[in-house]
């Protein structure tokens, strides 16, 4: 609804070096970045600050170099792979006579032509929406034409800034409601699996790193993947067989990326949360980029952000296929649990590993617990044999039976404190494996 760059709009890029950061392979993401919205690149302009400054974010003589290219190459839009403040957008704009996006605004505008579920197309245009709604400055009258002839609308004396304003604040209201319906319809969803004891494993990882090629080879479907830059915005659960008998739930979702625009991760907080409610997280890492332990780095900050830090995580470093050096094979920890597993999503290696690896770090929520039953609670019995969960039995001459259940902890615990049984003593609990680089 908004007047994003369109497929194939000439652009001229701009990446200026900071203190600290890694120039080159920003530069190279950046141009993939830009490419992936459509983007026909002119040329890239280069630079290097020590600060931003707070005006113009580059210095004027580089603000009057980046206007001449414009003129030159007859450019219509100007990307910053930096965040720039609606002033500073404002006044280069005057400056390059030509549109300027800044990093939030590019990744929102891939967001917005990538989205297909219902909720997914609200969650961008809310982002959308927020970013806009402090960069406003004039004309939007585009607005009034989504009202439907909405020019009888504006009121005497209110001009066309305010008269925007309140249309986006009306539609961002809109929008939230939308949202909170949908969200509620997934939070009961989610709610129903945990009830249900079927651990959800959710995908994460940066954006490329083959979640989705992972998601399909592991459950055996072929929806899409492609070397655009998020082609996944929507979340998809399937069922994942790990071990004869056990299954889980699999969900990918939105690929992560450096300096994701604060709207961003809060419009997509709710396809987030899957991953913030998992009982396991699979953390795919492009095994061939040569930046792989920076990306996990950022990878894990987002999940700080989403408040997944506490979730146990198992790394899988995909596309050995493109080093000569990797087998498939699992890599453990000090206590012996698997941390990573080296497989090709692409060419179906290192998947059983991956599925074993799975459930195994899954155990623990399957744990098999000692519990002593009196004979009056044979109530309790039937249930959990219903739940299929005994998988042992003795009865002792005081005719109590100890039992050994497999069921999650919290769940038994549950269902004894509704018994009024005692519950066995808490599992051990095992210290998270901290990342190796
Ligand atoms: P986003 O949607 O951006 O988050 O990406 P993603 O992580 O879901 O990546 P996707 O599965 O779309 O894969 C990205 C690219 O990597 C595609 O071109 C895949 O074909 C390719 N790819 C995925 N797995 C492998 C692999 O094991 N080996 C090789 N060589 N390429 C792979």
């Amino acid at each position: 609804m908004f007047e994003r760059p369109k497929a194939g709009q000439k652009a001229l890029l701009v990446h200026l070096e900071f203190p600290g950061a890694d120039f080159e392979s920003d530069r190279q993401e950046f141009i993939e970045l830009a490419r992936s919205a459509g983007a026909e690149i002119i040329d890239v302009i280069g630079g290097s600050r020590r600060d931003p400054d707070p005006g113009l974010f580059v210095g004027s003589g580089k603000a009057q170099e980046i206007a001449d290219a414009v003129a030159a190459s007859g450019a219509e839009l100007v990307i910053f792979n930096h965040a720039l403040s609606p002033s500073q957008e404002r006044n280069l704009e005057k400056i390059v006579k030509a549109r300027v996006l800044d990093r939030a605004g590019l990744i929102l505008d891939i967001f917005a032509t990538r989205a297909r579920s219902h909720e997914g197309k609200l969650q961008v245009e809310l982002a959308q929406l927020n970013h806009v709604a402090t960069r406003l400055v004039r004309g939007w009258t585009h607005l009034e034409r989504q009202r439907g002839g909405g020019i009888g609308l504006r009121g005497p004396g209110e001009t066309q800034l305010e008269m925007d304003r309140r249309l986006i604040r009306e539609r961002i209201g809109t929008l939230k409601r939308h949202l909170e319906a949908v969200r509620g319809r997934r939070a009961q969803s989610r709610a129903a699996r945990m009830r249900n004891d079927v651990p959800t494993v959710s995908l994460v990882g940066y954006t490329n790193a083959g979640k989705s090629t992972l998601f399909n080879a592991l459950t055996g479907d072929a929806t899409f993947a492609s070397s655009q830059l998020f082609a996944t915005l929507d979340t998809t659960v399937r069922r994942l067989a790990v071990k004869t008998g056990e299954t889980v739930l699999l969900a990918d979702t939105v690929g992560f990326i450096r300096d994701l625009p604060h709207d961003l991760i809060a419009a997509f907080r709710a396809t987030l949360e899957e991953a913030r409610d998992a009982s396991l997280l699979l953390h795919v890492v492009d095994a061939a980029d040569p930046e792989r332990t920076t990306r996990i780095r950022q990878v894990e900050e987002v999940l700080g952000e989403i408040g997944a830090d506490e979730v146990p995580r198992l790394q899988v470093f995909n596309k050995i296929d493109l080093r000569e050096d990797e087998t498939p094979r699992i890599e453990r920890d000090e206590e012996g649990r698997p941390a990573r597993v080296y497989v090709s999503a692409r060419q179906g290696l290192g998947l059983d590993l991956l599925r074993e690896a799975i459930a195994e770090r899954l155990q623990p929520a399957l744990q098999e617990q000692e519990l002593v039953l009196p004979p009056s609670a044979a109530r309790l019995r039937a249930q959990l044999f219903t739940h299929h969960a005994i998988r042992a039995e003795a009865v002792d001459e005081q005719g109590n039976f100890h039992l050994r259940v497999a069921m999650p902890y919290e769940r038994l615990r549950g269902l004894c404190a509704a018994a009024g049984v005692l519950p066995p003593p808490s599992p051990h609990v095992v210290e998270e494996w901290e990342l190796s680089p």
